[in-house]
């Protein structure tokens, strides 16, 4: 198998629809989206979620597949392969180079929901600042967790990325659900719907819009050349529209769940909604305390979203690796040990940026205050909107919307005929991919950076 299909490709539709989904659903929608939302403003911020999330972040997946399914390459690959020579291939490599520099701190998270599932089982009460806090356990378990995406990575496609989605997304789901039942019967509970479901728009401004993009993005794994890659390994017989569709609905069910788990509990037990990046790690625990059994489900709960954040790491490694792969033809194993080691040395400052080193925990940049935050801004957001900004140019006005709308409409036929009055669902598409996608991320921007245009 190593020279033959050294790329690989995925075994059935549903595998590859499960295995975007698995990038799609992870920390992101557990541990972040309920974080940025409760620093927000609660139900005002989820709105304009949701709106970023339709009306910019799916015509964008469906842009990033078409891009990876017509050239059949990575990341880099990709730009080269649809219109060679134009600067555009600098998208590639920003893909790369974040994916690799998140992948350094998503795993610490991810390390902790390890850290936390052995000490559920133990029966220990850890409070979150005291155990971010020590260094060994965040780099131990940066490690740990390192180790089990390289170790999925360098089986390949079918028999490690897909054949572990198709099992693990639906546990999560269960899981999940199980969590919300006791989270919405706690006494008090009720404030904490109030919070997520009654919007305040006064609390909505430019930065709030940005933040907003990111996450969709972020969660969406859209605007990290990851969907290019995830759509390389496709058939063309299977259905770009149906598959990116499936794939908005999962990740976005799961980030609405993902609130109802975590904000009636924080009202339930007087935790303020805007305590920032442990909000997960300190409210569940407190849920899993009053329910029975709960030493059980806390252990299963958090060990379901290590695997949550698995099925998104392995999605995270695979972009750098499918570039060494693809262009310096290096066999997908030594590829996939030396990213990962590399991200786990990386990673080390990022780990002791919860309280272990004080410089690290409180460097500030623009507002900024420690180097997991930054990174999480300032690669995790601002670039990632700036790759989306970038593939929807270069599909809207470089590589053309012709060329993507062929590709699209193979395996999904019904993309090119009339709705109502000869316009068709491609044409909706290249308007918001030409225009509309480009000039709402340009505008979010811009206004970031103290250029108002209204
Ligand atoms: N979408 C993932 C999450 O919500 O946790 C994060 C992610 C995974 C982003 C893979 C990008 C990526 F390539």
């Amino acid at each position: 198998m190593q020279n033959v299909d050294q790329r690989g490709h995925w075994g059935s539709k549903i595998g590859f629809i499960l295995a975007a989904a698995g990038s799609a659903v992870g920390l992101g929608n557990i541990w972040r989206f309920p974080y940025i939302t409760g620093e927000n403003g609660g139900a005002a911020f989820v709105v304009v979620y949701l709106a970023c999330v339709f009306l910019i972040g799916f015509p964008l997946l469906i842009n990033e597949l078409a891009i990876g399914r017509a050239s059949g390459k990575d990341a880099v690959g990709a730009f080269r392969a649809t219109r060679p020579g134009t600067p555009f291939v600098i998208t590639g490599f920003l893909c790369i180079a974040c994916c690799f520099l998140v992948l350094t701190y998503y795993g610490v998270i991810a390390g902790w929901t390890i850290g936390y599932a052995v000490a559920s089982l133990a029966k220990t009460h850890i409070a979150f600042e005291e155990f971010a806090a020590n260094p060994v356990y965040s780099i131990i378990l940066l490690g740990v967790f390192i180790l089990m995406t390289v170790v999925i990575v360098e089986r390949g496609i079918q028999s490690g990325i897909e054949k572990w989605s198709k099992v693990l997304m639906p546990l999560l789901l269960v899981m999940v659900l199980a969590v919300i039942v006791r989270s919405v019967t706690l006494p008090g509970a009720w404030k904490g719907i109030e919070y997520y479901m009654k919007p305040n728009f006064s609390k909505i401004h430019a930065t709030v819009v940005l933040k907003a993009l990111g996450q969709a993005f972020f969660s969406l794994s859209v605007g990290w050349g990851l969907m290019i890659t995830y759509g390389s390994y496709m058939e063309k017989r299977q259905s770009i529209v149906a598959s990116a569709f499936w794939v908005v609905f999962m990740d976005t069910l799961v980030a609405l769940l993902g609130g109802f788990m975590v904000f009636p509990a924080v009202f339930a037990f007087g935790k303020a909604p805007d305590s920032g990046t442990g909000l997960t790690f300190i409210t569940l625990p407190s849920v899993f305390e009053q329910m029975p059994a709960g030493a059980l489900v806390g252990f299963m709960f958090f060990c379901l979203l290590t695997i949550a954040a698995l099925t998104s790491s392995i999605s995270m490694l695979e972009v750098p690796v499918s570039y060494l792969v693809d262009e310096y033809k290096k066999p997908r194993r030594i590829a996939a040990w030396a990213v990962g080691i590399l991200a786990f040395l990386v990673g080390i400052p990022s780990a002791l940026s919860s309280g272990a080193c004080k410089w690290l925990t409180h460097i500030k940049v623009f507002g900024h205050e420690g180097l997991m935050d930054i990174l999480d801004f300032f690669v995790g957001t601002a670039v990632i909107v700036l790759i989306a900004f970038l593939c929807s140019v270069y599909v809207g006005w470089v590589w053309k919307p012709k060329a993507a709308v062929e590709e699209i409409s193979q395996g999904a036929p019904g993309f090119t005929k009339p709705l109502i009055g000869g316009i068709t669902m491609a044409h909706i598409w290249v308007l918001f991919v030409k225009f509309i996608c480009p000039v709402v991320i340009a505008i979010v921007f811009l206004n970031i950076f103290g250029v108002s245009l209204f």
